[in-house]
């Protein structure tokens, strides 16, 4: 099962990705995860990406599409992969086209999540990360014990891109450079637009729904 997850900043991408690894034993492929773990370690990536990735802009393409032939080649994607994050513009999603074919792997599904500016702000603003990729919220998911991650046990931790300014950039730059794949994809046939303002649980019921006729 060959799945992309898409949608804007804050509209349940990674939370969802999670709940897919565990239930499909595919990998998540965030690049938005990539590019904070290169961040932390001060690799030299990391350092180029790290003011892109402040300001809530994209970081250039052809980084990302390096980073994604990399990941997509590695042995755990033979079962499957679910893309987070990724493609998030058009020579994006024509480099992908291209790596897809080279390995012989079309994408599925494409799972496009729609939220409310409104909600993505409140869900950004109030969003605590783990570095181990684990995405909570304050009110709508925190952890169960107060600071700490559920799944690692690490400190859990606001987004240095989840500031009012960087996610007001965020979802202008969502708006102009990224949603106009809808329209790209909608030609393939497989893209299915969810409601995401579903409780998180709901909304996955939804999608395991829609994902049946791959498992
Ligand atoms: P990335 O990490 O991909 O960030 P993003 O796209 O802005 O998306 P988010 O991670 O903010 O949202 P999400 O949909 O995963 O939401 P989540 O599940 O966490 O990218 C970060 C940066 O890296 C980019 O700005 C760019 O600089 C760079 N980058 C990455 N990929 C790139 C690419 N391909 N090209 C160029 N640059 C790239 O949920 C959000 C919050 O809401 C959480 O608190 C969660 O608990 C809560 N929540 C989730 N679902 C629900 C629900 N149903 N109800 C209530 N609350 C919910
Ligand atoms: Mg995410």
């Amino acid at each position: 099962m060959n799945i992309i997850l898409f949608g804007p900043p804050g509209a349940g991408k990674g939370t969802q990705a999670k709940k897919l690894v565990d239930f499909y034993g595919i990998p998540q492929i965030s690049t938005g995860d990539i590019l904070r773990a290169n961040v932390r370690a001060e690799t030299e990536l990391g350092l180029a990406a790290k003011a892109f990735m402040d300001r809530g802009d994209l970081v250039p393409d052809e980084v990302l599409i390096g980073i994604i032939k990399n990941r997509l080649n590695e042995p755990d994607c033979t079962k499957g992969f679910i893309l987070d994050g990724y493609p998030r513009t058009l020579p994006q999603a024509n480099a992908l086209g291209v790596i897809l074919e080279e390995i012989e792997k079309p994408i599925d599904i494409i799972l496009n999540f729609e939220v409310p500016d409104e909600e993505l702000v409140e869900r950004t603003s109030g969003r605590l990360m783990c570095k181990c990729g684990a995405s909570y919220h304050k009110t709508f998911n925190p952890p169960k014990k107060a600071g700490i991650c559920d799944i690692c046990g690490a400190e859990v931790y606001q987004r240095a891109d989840d500031t009012e300014e960087a996610v007001k950039n965020r979802l202008e730059v969502y708006k102009k450079q990224t949603q106009p794949l809808i329209d790209y994809y909608k030609e393939t046939g497989i893209l299915v637009t969810l409601d995401g303002t579903k409780d998180i649980n709901e909304v996955f019921e939804g999608i395991k729904g829609i994902l049946t006729k791959f498992a």
